[in-house]
């Protein structure tokens, strides 16, 4: 148990480390002031444009699969093999949660949907791969990267069910907390005024 407590804590501050905030910081901007007010990979590309957006991105994903590996590795070297699974949950709700609540910038982080892809991609490239070809397939038709994560968090309890019934309860806490970070985008989805990308800059 002191070894999934101490990976957990581990992994709730490697989610502290937000690019958004800090590569708004080097442009000289508080990302949480600009556009959607998000700090996250969208909103990024939104305000700062491409380059800082793939940088946002990359960084938040391998956060989830770093702490995702401290997980499992911890738990293969400390603990017996069943608890594998329950370890790699624990880091990655904590690296998820540490993105999304950072103590280091007052608790206001993004929404936990690049790191949640890195978390998943860890622990297996079919959940990953599956959450992210339905974020595809609605960006690509909807423009609408918020429509994205939101459909792919409904969807997620039943792939994680579908993957192992062990991350059912897991899989539905994820999605619900990233439908609840995306409260406001669905208020301006159900009211047709949600943001599509472009690739201006
Ligand atoms: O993952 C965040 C995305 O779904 C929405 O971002 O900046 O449009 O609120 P944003």
């Amino acid at each position: 148990i002191a070894v999934m407590i101490i990976a957990g804590i581990i992994a709730y501050f490697m989610g502290n480390i937000s690019p958004a905030i800090l590569i708004g910081r080097l442009h000289g901007i508080d990302i949480k002031k600009e556009g959607s007010g998000n700090a996250g990979t969208t909103n990024v590309l939104r305000v700062l444009g491409k380059k800082a957006a793939v940088a946002t991105l990359l960084i938040d994903i391998f956060k989830g699969v770093f702490a995702v590996l401290l997980g499992k590795l911890a738990a293969a070297f400390f603990l017996p093999p069943e608890f594998a699974p329950y370890t790699a949950m624990i880091c990655g709700l904590a690296v998820f949660s540490g993105h999304i609540w950072p103590v280091t910038f007052g608790f206001k982080g993004g929404k936990g949907v690049a790191t949640a892809f890195g978390v998943l991609m860890a622990i297996s490239p079919f959940l990953g791969l599956a959450e992210l070809g339905i974020v595809i397939v609605v960006v690509a038709i909807s423009r609408m990267v918020s429509l994205g994560s939101v459909i792919a968090a409904i969807a997620f309890p039943f792939i994680a069910n579908y993957y192992d019934p062990r991350y059912l309860g897991w899989g539905l806490l994820m999605a619900l907390i990233v439908l609840y970070k995306h409260n406001a985008n669905i208020s301006r989805l159900v009211k047709g005024e949600e943001s599509k990308i472009s690739f201006k800059k």
